[in-house]
């Protein structure tokens, strides 16, 4: 029942999304625009242009940060992305990672280019143009036509570039991003690529700034009593020279869509100056929102100057107030509030770190179906769309920073990260940092300190804390910021301090934590996989049961945050290769839950639970004990094997229930009693072999927006229609009609199948050596000559070989070689055709049929170029101009055309994973049917239909 709750929920938030969108795309009159760069782009992995970058002349970095690169032959795909999901496991590859070769020592997979182009229509003529990205991993270099926009190097926090000036209004605008994942940021898997939305935003010369509006709710004592007091800063900006009057008109929309408050101020913006502004009114009746009822308000903000609108932005926000208190915990609107949180990275089966953003609602739907009601995005900021699923199903949030730092760099992060966190509902309190080695010297009480206050200058109704590894320690971190975060050491550690700094409110900012694979009841470190039972806890950590415990007997301590909600790849703990994940999870990397799902949910809901482990499926272990745990909140728990009572046991609070069984085939069962009464009754039956693949998808009708997904439960079942908790059958899919599918997976931490089937672009190579060459003058900068022409007469010159070291060239000679190329249509007819060359020695530019296709700058590049659009059927020829600064030079190490083929698509499939598999299915912006068919060798295969339905799509940029 519960989780049919939170998909209404779910609908009911993905039609806000959707409607807030089009309000922007309506227009409303006002200027701005917030367009997603998300479709069509190209992508090309591979350094193959390492010196790309021009740092002596500006607006002139070639390669494909020039306009003039033809990225035909790349491949296209749609953001979010991440290549590194797609590389193949690779045992030599980093551990903690998840064995995926990208980073250090893998410098082929570590670099990738995406380019794409956008016209801007002569109608922006005089407006201000950003373009946004809301993180990309990692080292990423933007440019639009030529010129370098940004560098931004970590891969968690947003970053935006202003490109009003280098923009072709009323032409054709390409941006090309370079990103490289060659080093990492974290000990988890991280990714690689642009993983997160990039959005083009418009506005008029005087508008709100970029993060300008700040919304939030201030009452007495920080308990909610009477009107609601509303606090509004907005920062506008005035690019025009002369001032301007900004009237800033504020409007409060209630939850129930009703006008609840109109507020205004009007303020004199000096030219090229930004200005702030305050406006304050009250609420009254305030709807309070909390996880239990996520309500959220609206603020409407308009800018009208001369009499026209210029402005307009919608922000939700939450009336609510969070608070830690040093003997009482956390208290959200002024009560005691348990904290029942979960700790998680941003990855997922399937799909990496690239979520489309149904998916954060997926998940977060999952996490509160067991009573978590808090999430610390550990160790990083999130992506804001993980925000709001959190404002929208109920979900407070521990926003985390990924480096403690007070240095320039680290300080403009986190007030990135705070300005546009700060109007969430959802977000709780702010973390500074995680496990920093440094965390108990004082050096970091003082960098400590100096982020708390950015906070409390940013947003003031926010605590702050940071989640420290370290025991009954007060030096450091510790002592010093508001809230003392505990990593683990519970015990007595914990107890002490609290004695000794009775004043300093506490909260277990990573707890637990079990480790367990999903339908395994013995560890096998042969295969990694780990039983569970909630028995495994590394030696730094604790079993859910003792964890919880401990903080839920003390109400000092705010509750706590279990490591993890979700499994995620990279950190294999207790073993390593072939186990690629991590396995401390609730749920798996999937979202299918675990036992120990069922004991976070009996001890963290209201529902009556009752669950049986393990399965029954243990041929050859007849009378044989095995060890049965009830996982319950009943007070008390009767087992039956077959109908026989195995006893009634009484459950204490926070615990759970055991018996010994003798192993006999059948129906193991349990009935629950509250005062003497049944009140559940669970059973567990061993099953007939496989039979059939079962298809269930969790929504049976998406938006035809090109973003939407449907995830899809693959379950191999016997001829009753049972789970095989034991199949391990390969399932193979296929998809029809208005969609695709995005990524598979089944949440087997040891499984090397691929989540991702990458259409393959088919290469066929076709060398050549027929130069001719002679010494002449190259101009410079890429200027014509006579000798580039295709008609020019090259019959007298010399004849040479590009294969081998031997250079043509001494210290200062240029040349120019010349190749005539004889193609037929059916070459041509390849998606593209690359020219490769071994080496331009120092450096030189490269003409077909007298067009300039592009240059290389240093002597150590192995420069590509798609050459297609030059070429024609018939006679074609490649001119090089080439110039050699010192040493031997010339044309060396071979040149090769490569013709790319049509992309191929490949099959998809994937096994079972104890009798379960996952797919997620994508829209695409077409409307229609969307069918999907699992079938594998001796099963009845199973065939599912969704409907994508027509819906107006956020903007975009076409
Ligand atoms: C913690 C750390 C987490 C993860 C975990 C594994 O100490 O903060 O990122 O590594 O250990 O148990």
């Amino acid at each position: 029942m519960q989780s049919v709750k939170y998909y209404r929920r779910f609908f009911v938030a993905a039609f806000l999304v959707i409607s807030t969108a089009t309000l922007f795309a309506a227009g409303t009159n006002s200027p701005r625009e917030k367009l997603l760069l998300d479709f069509n782009w190209k992508f090309h992995l591979g350094d193959d242009w390492p010196n790309m970058m021009r740092l002596d002349k500006a607006g002139q970095n070639t390669g494909p940060a020039s306009e003039r690169f033809n990225d035909n032959s790349w491949r296209t795909l749609n953001l979010p992305h991440d290549w590194a999901i797609e590389l193949p496991f690779d045992r030599s590859a980093d551990t903690s990672h998840g064995f995926k070769p990208v980073g250090p020592g893998f410098p082929k997979n570590s670099v990738g280019w995406y380019r794409r182009t956008f016209d801007l229509p002569a109608s922006d003529a005089g407006k201000r143009l950003w373009l946004e990205f809301d993180g990309a991993f990692r080292d990423t270099r933007v440019f639009v036509n030529g010129w370098e926009m940004k560098h931004n190097e970590s891969g968690y926090f947003p970053f935006r570039c202003d490109i009003t000036d280098v923009a072709r209004i009323g032409g054709k605008n390409t941006v090309a991003v370079r990103v490289d994942a060659t080093k990492f940021e974290g000990w988890f898997y991280e990714g690689a690529g642009i993983y997160r939305h990039v959005w083009l935003e418009k506005t008029a010369p005087l508008a709100i700034a970029p993060d300008g509006i700040f919304v939030y709710t201030r009452f007495k004592n920080n308990v909610p009593s009477g009107k609601a007091p509303i606090n509004v800063e907005i920062r506008l900006f005035n690019t025009l020279t002369n001032a301007a009057e900004a009237a800033v008109h504020c409007e409060i929309i209630s939850p129930d869509g009703k006008s609840v408050a109109k507020f205004k101020k009007t303020e004199i913006v000096n030219g090229g100056m930004p200005k702030s502004m305050q406006l304050k009114t009250k609420v009254s009746a305030p709807q309070l929102w909390s996880p239990e009822s996520p309500k959220l308000y609206k603020l409407i903000t308009t800018v009208e100057s001369g009499g026209k609108m210029v402005d307009r932005q919608e922000t939700e926000f939450g009336i609510r107030t969070f608070a830690f208190d040093a003997d009482k915990g956390f208290l959200l609107n002024g009560q005691p509030y348990e904290l029942k949180g979960t700790c998680n990275h941003q990855d997922m089966a399937g799909v990496g770190a690239a979520l489309p953003d149904a998916l954060q609602y997926f998940r977060i739907a999952k996490l509160k179906e067991f009573g978590d009601n808090a999430l610390r995005t550990s160790h990083n900021p999130p992506t804001p769309e993980l925000l709001d699923a959190c404002d929208h199903l109920g979900m407070i949030v521990m926003d985390e920073n990924r480096l403690l730092g007070s240095d320039e760099e680290n300080m403009r992060r986190w007030e990135s990260q705070i300005s546009r966190d700060r109007n969430h509902a959802c977000v709780g309190i702010w973390s500074v940092c995680n496990e920093e080695s440094t965390q108990t010297q004082p050096v970091s009480a003082r960098v400590g300190l100096t982020m708390q206050a950015l906070v409390k200058r940013l947003d003031p109704t926010r605590p702050v804390t940071a989640a420290e590894s370290v025991g009954d320690v007060y030096t450091g971190l510790p002592g010093a910021l508001e809230v003392r975060g505990w990593n683990y050491h519970i015990g007595q550690e914990i107890d002490n301090y609290h004695r000794e700094h009775p004043t300093q409110p506490e909260v277990g900012t990573e707890q637990g934590s079990t480790v367990s694979t999903r339908g395994i009841y013995e560890n096998d470190k042969k295969r990694g996989y780990v039983s569970a039972y909630d028995v495994n806890a590394p030696p730094w950590a604790h079993t859910a049961e003792t964890w919880w415990s401990f903080f839920a007997t003390r109400p000092y301590l705010s509750g706590g945050f279990v490591w993890t909600g979700f499994d995620y790849r990279g950190e294999p703990t207790p073993y390593a290769w072939p186990c690629i994940n991590s396995h401390f999870g609730i749920l798996d990397t999937c979202g299918f839950p675990k036992d120990n799902f069922y004991y976070y949910q009996s001890w963290w809901t209201t529902n009556i639970v009752l669950h049986l482990l393990p399965h029954w499926n243990w041929p050859g272990r007849e009378g044989q004990e095995i060890r049965v745990d009830a996982l319950s909140n009943c007070k008390e728990v009767e087992l039956f094997l077959n109908g026989q009572s195995l006893g009634r046991q009484t459950m204490q609070p926070n615990s759970k229930l055991s018996w010994q069984v003798k192993y006999a085939p059948g129906i193991l069962s349990a009935k629950g009693y509250n005062d003497g009464k049944v009140v559940a009754e669970t059973k567990v039956e061993t099953t007939g072999d496989p039979a059939s693949v079962q298809l269930t998808p969790d929504r049976a009708t998406i938006n035809a927006d090109g973003e939407d997904v449907s995830v899809f439960t693959v379950s191999v079942t016997d001829a009753q229609d049972r789970v095989v908790p034991v199949a391990s059958n390969k399932i193979n899919f296929e998809l029809t009609g208005a969609g695709k599918i995005l990524g598979v997976g089944n949440g087997d931490p040891s499984c090397h199948e691929p989540d991702t089937f990458v259409p393959q672009l088919p290469v066929k190579d076709m060398p050549f050596n027929d130069w001719r060459w002679k010494l002449a003058n190259v101009p410079g900068r890429g200027a014509t000559a006579p000798e580039y022409a295709a008609d020019f007469d090259d019959s007298a010159w010399d004849k040479t070989s590009s294969e081998g070291d031997n250079a043509q060239l001494t210290e200062g000679q240029t040349a120019i070689f010349r190749q005539h190329l004889k193609l037929s249509d059916e070459d041509l007819n390849n998606l593209g055709v690359n020219i490769r060359f071994g080496r331009i020695d120092d450096g030189g530019w490269v003409f077909v049929n007298g067009q300039r296709v592009g240059e290389s700058r240093n002597w150590e590049d192995a420069p590509v170029f798609d050459i297609k659009k030059n070429l024609h059927e018939g006679d074609n020829v490649i001119a090089v101009g080439v110039r050699n600064i010192s040493g031997g030079g010339g044309l060396t190490l071979g040149v090769n055309l490569e013709f790319v083929g049509q992309p191929v698509a490949v099959p998809w499939s994937r096994s079972v994973f104890n009798g379960l598999a996952q797919i997620i299915v994508q829209s695409t912006k077409d409307a229609g049917e969307i069918k999907l068919t699992a079938s594998a060798d001796g099963l009845a295969p199973a065939t599912a239909t969704i409907q994508s339905q027509a819906c107006a799509p956020r903007a975009s940029v076409p």
